[in-house]
């Protein structure tokens, strides 16, 4: 029997709701697949950050390195300035972790839930596969003048070959392992960043010709967006840059219902990998048990698959569609039907019951 040792950190918001009904969902998949593991607490956050000052101290990112996975609620306060907690955790650790891919899947469990006209659970079925660790988010340039009317702001967008190589690579190998559409689209710019998506086109048609069964395609980024409302089911694995990435999954994230059933993973497939649902501490709804945990629930399903209990990521979403299907009104906080520890009992409940 194998033994994960699972950082757990539910920081802002509503995310330690959230988190808590994900680890029911972990407990109840154990039991029933017969693994066991561990969980260790990890107290950051907006909280911590005001009364001690103290935003990610090294020794939570010692005790982070030596886990097996990260479980992640949220990170943001709204009584935080925009950037501190962001940056000083999620980013941080991101970059620290090197967690060069985020991964965000878009797939549409129910059609009830889709905004979209006429599109069905198999149009909506794909990935993001976004840099994680690059482009606009290094956090290079700066002001000249200041607070004067010559006020200058550069924000440099850094692009490494080996960045780019190593993402593109995960995203073939994921095409492959998917075995769906078989196709990996390159969202760019090569029309107007001709110095960084230069870099990206070249890399992904070098990489492309070392998949020859994957078939390679290209989109610039407006026209993406274009097609993920149009044409969704077009899409297999997208492969883009942080930024892009960033924005393409949050509409990904609408057109698969709303951002209370979208997971993602930032992801080290050599080192430790970061899971958590991408929609934020949502403060106004913390506390009341109505926000939707599916998210957080979907996170522990990509958790369990990256650390080899790939049976029990399956479970977990085989669980989750069957609630959506089966049980719930709709995916916004306070008008699923359900509490929020009521849909966490819902998902651990079928899970224990499908042995
Ligand atoms: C996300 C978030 C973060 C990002 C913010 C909070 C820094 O929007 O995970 O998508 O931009 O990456
Ligand atoms: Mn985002």
């Amino acid at each position: 029997m194998s033994k994960y040792s699972i950082a757990v950190v539910g920081g802002d918001g509503t995310g330690p709701e959230v988190v808590k009904e994900g680890l029911k969902v972990l407990k109840a998949t154990a039991s029933v697949c017969g693994f066991t593991y561990e969980t260790v607490d990890y107290d950051i956050g907006g909280e911590r950050y005001l009364k001690t000052n103290e935003i990610l101290p090294d020794s939570v990112v010692e005790g982070l390195k030596r886990c097996d996975a990260i479980y992640l609620g949220a990170i943001g306060d709204p009584r935080v300035k925009p950037g501190i907690l962001e940056k000083g955790i999620l980013l941080k650790l991101r970059f620290t972790l090197d967690q060069y891919v985020n991964l965000r899947p878009v797939v549409l469990y129910d059609k009830r839930f889709c905004p979209l006209k006429d599109k069905k659970e198999e149009d909506i079925d794909f990935v993001v596969v976004r840099e994680n660790t690059e482009g606009l988010y290094c956090g290079a340039g700066g002001f000249l003048k200041k607070g004067t009317k010559d006020e200058v702001a550069i924000q440099e967008s850094i692009n490494t070959y080996k960045g780019a190589e190593r993402v593109i690579r995960f995203a073939f190998e994921y095409a492959r392992r998917r075995n769906k559409r078989k196709k990996v689209t390159l969202c760019g710019k090569t029309n107007v960043l001709t110095y960084a998506f230069d870099l990206w086109e070249r890399t992904f048609y070098a990489v492309a010709k070392e998949y020859p069964d994957i078939q390679a395609d290209y989109a610039h980024v407006d026209a993406t967006c274009m097609w993920m409302v149009k044409s969704p089911e077009w899409f297999d694995v997208i492969v883009t840059d942080n930024m892009f990435g960033d924005i393409i999954t949050d509409l990904g994230a609408m057109i698969q219902g709303g951002m209370g059933i979208a997971a993602g993973g930032n992801i080290n497939p050599q080192g430790v990998s970061m899971f958590e649902p991408i929609g934020g501490s949502a403060p106004k709804y913390t506390g009341k048990n109505v926000i939707n945990p599916l998210a957080a629930i979907c996170a522990v399903g990509m958790l369990l698959d990256q650390i080899g209990e790939q049976d029990a990521g399956q479970r977990i979403e085989t669980a989750v569609k069957k609630v959506v299907k089966e049980k719930l009104e709709s995916f916004s906080a306070g008008k699923m039907g359900y509490s929020t520890s009521e849909v966490g009992d819902l998902v651990a409940e079928y899970i224990k019951n499908e042995k």
